[in-house]
C-alpha cells in the first residue's frame, strides 16, 4: 500500500537546519532559520520565563487536566490586549474573539480554515511576493484559493508599493490579503505609516478586501511591542473587521512550545460570539485543544506588572542585539570594499536581511564556507554574533566577487 510514496522535499527553512546539522565542519554557521541566539551561539531562555516558570511549577493547583477547546481564557484577553492595545475600542465592546492556537502557523490555519468554511466575502487570500513559505502551504490546504500581490523591489530593496496597491486595487471586493503585521519575513521591509494609510484606505474605501495579519515579531522590529502593533491597531481602530494570527515565539523565545493567538474582529459582539462558537468547531476535530503550558507561562508574565516591565526590556535587548549586527556587518562589507550597495542591510527590520545574494552565491556560501540560509539569499540576522560577522563578511565577498 506504500511502496508509491515519493520522497518529499524538505523544507526550505526547516531543511537547512537539517542540512547545518549533518555538516561536521566545526566553523559552520546556521543563518537559516529565524531564531534567536546569544552572543555566544546559544538559544536563550529569558530570565523572564524562568521566572514565570518556576512560580508557575509550584502551584499547588498544578494539573494535567485538558483546557477548554479556545485555551486559557485569560491568556487569550491579555493576548488580545497585547496586540490591539488595552483601550481597544473592540475590547470594549466586545467585538473580538481570541482562541489560543498553536503558534503562528495554527492561527493562521485554525483562520484560514474559518473563513473558508464562513467567509461570506470571496474565498481567495492575496499573499505578497516573497512572503514567508509556509504562508503558500498553509491557506491552500485551509480551503482558501491563493493569490499573490507585488510587494518586494529588487531593484531598490525596498516595497514596491505602486505595484502593490495596483494589485490591491485590482483584488476582487471582499478577498482577503495576508499583510505582515511588522518585520515583513523574509525581505524585512514594512510600509512606512504613510503607505499603511494608502494601503488602509484601498483596503477598507476602494475595495473592501478583510486584512489577515500576520503578527510573528510584535516587538522584534522596533523593540517597543506598540510600535510594532502600530499597522494592526490603526486597522482594528477604523471599526472594520480584521483577523490577526500571534505567535510568541520569537518575542518570548518559546519556539518549542507553540503558542499563539487567533483574533477575530468582527463588527457586533453578537458576532463575535457566533464567531467563537464556530472556531471551536474547527479547533476541536483538529486537535481537539490547546496545550497548557506555555500559554500558562505567557498568561503570567502578560499578567504581571513587574514580569511584563522585565520582559520588555528582554525584548528590547534582543532587537538592539539584532540591529548591532546590522550595523557590523554593514561596517564589515564597508571594510572589504564588497561591491554592491549594503544599505539595505541597514534600513531592513527584524530579524533578517534580504541580501539579494542568488542561489548560486547562497549554494557556494554553504558549500565553500559553511554558512548556511535560505536559497532566497535570507539571513537570520539572530544568528549572527560579533564572532561570526567576520566570517559571514569574507564568505559575501568572495561570493560576490568570484
Ligand atoms: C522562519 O521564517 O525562519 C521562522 O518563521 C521559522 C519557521 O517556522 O519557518
Amino acid at each position: 500500500f506504500f511502496s508509491h510514496v515519493q520522497q518529499a522535499p524538505e523544507d526550505p527553512i526547516l531543511g537547512i537546519t537539517v542540512a547545518y546539522n549533518n555538516d561536521p565542519n566545526p566553523a559552520k554557521v546556521n543563518l537559516g532559520v529565524g531564531a534567536y541566539r546569544t552572543e555566544e551561539g546559544k538559544p536563550l531562555l529569558l530570565t523572564v520565563l524562568q521566572k514565570a516558570e518556576e512560580t508557575l511549577l509550584a502551584k499547588e493547583s498544578r494539573n494535567k487536566e485538558y483546557l477548554g477547546i479556545t485555551g486559557i481564557p485569560e491568556f487569550n484577553k491579555l493576548s488580545a490586549q497585547l496586540i490591539l492595545g488595552s483601550d481597544c475600542p473592540a475590547i470594549a465592546e466586545k467585538r473580538v474573539s481570541t482562541v489560543q492556537c498553536l503558534s503562528g502557523t495554527g492561527s493562521l490555519r485554525v483562520g484560514g480554515e474559518f473563513l473558508a468554511r464562513h467567509y461570506g466575502g470571496q474565498k481567495i487570500i492575496y499573499v505578497p511576493v516573497p512572503t514567508w513559505g509556509n504562508h503558500l502551504k498553509i491557506f491552500p490546504l485551509a480551503g482558501l484559493e491563493t493569490r499573490t500581490y507585488r510587494y518586494y523591489d529588487p531593484k531598490t530593496k525596498g516595497l514596491d508599493y505602486a505595484g502593490m496597491v495596483e494589485d490591491l486595487r485590482a483584488a476582487p471586493s471582499g478577498a482577503v490579503v495576508l499583510l505582515h503585521a511588522c518585520a515583513h519575513n523574509p525581505t524585512g521591509v514594512d510600509p512606512t505609516q504613510e503607505q499603511w494609510e494608502g494601503i488602509r484606505r484601498v483596503i477598507r474605501e476602494e475595495k473592501q478586501l478583510l486584512p489577515f495579519f500576520d503578527s510573528a515579531y510584535q516587538g522584534f522590529a522596533s523593540g517597543s511591542l506598540d510600535t510594532d502593533a502600530w499597522a494592526v491597531r490603526r486597522f482594528v481602530n477604523d471599526g472594520g473587521e480584521v483577523f490577526v494570527a500571534q505567535s510568541y515565539a520569537k518575542n518570548m523565545g518559546l519556539y518549542g512550545e507553540r503558542v499563539g493567538a487567533l483574533s477575530v474582529i468582527v463588527k457586533g459582539a453578537d458576532v463575535a460570539t457566533r464567531v467563537e462558537s464556530q472556531l471551536k468547531q474547527v479547533i476541536r476535530p483538529m486537535y481537539s485543544s490547546p496545550p497548557t503550558h506555555g500559554a500558562a507561562i505567557v498568561a503570567s508574565i502578560l499578567a504581571d506588572k513587574d514580569l511584563l516591565e522585565e520582559w520588555k526590556v528582554e525584548l528590547k535587548g534582543m532587537a538592539d542585539r539584532i540591529i548591532s549586527m546590522r550595523h557590523q556587518l554593514f561596517d564589515a562589507l564597508k571594510e572589504r570594499k564588497t561591491p554592491g550597495n549594503w544599505d539595505h542591510i541597514l534600513n531592513q527590520i527584524g530579524m533578517f536581511t534580504f541580501t539579494g545574494l542568488n542561489k548560486e552565491q547562497v549554494e557556494y556560501m554553504r558549500r565553500e564556507h559553511h554558512i548556511y540560509m535560505t536559497l532566497d539569499g535570507r539571513i537570520s540576522m539572530a544568528g549572527l554574533s560579533s564572532r561570526t560577522v567576520p566570517q559571514l563578511a569574507d564568505a559575501i565577498h568572495s561570493a560576490v566577487t568570484k
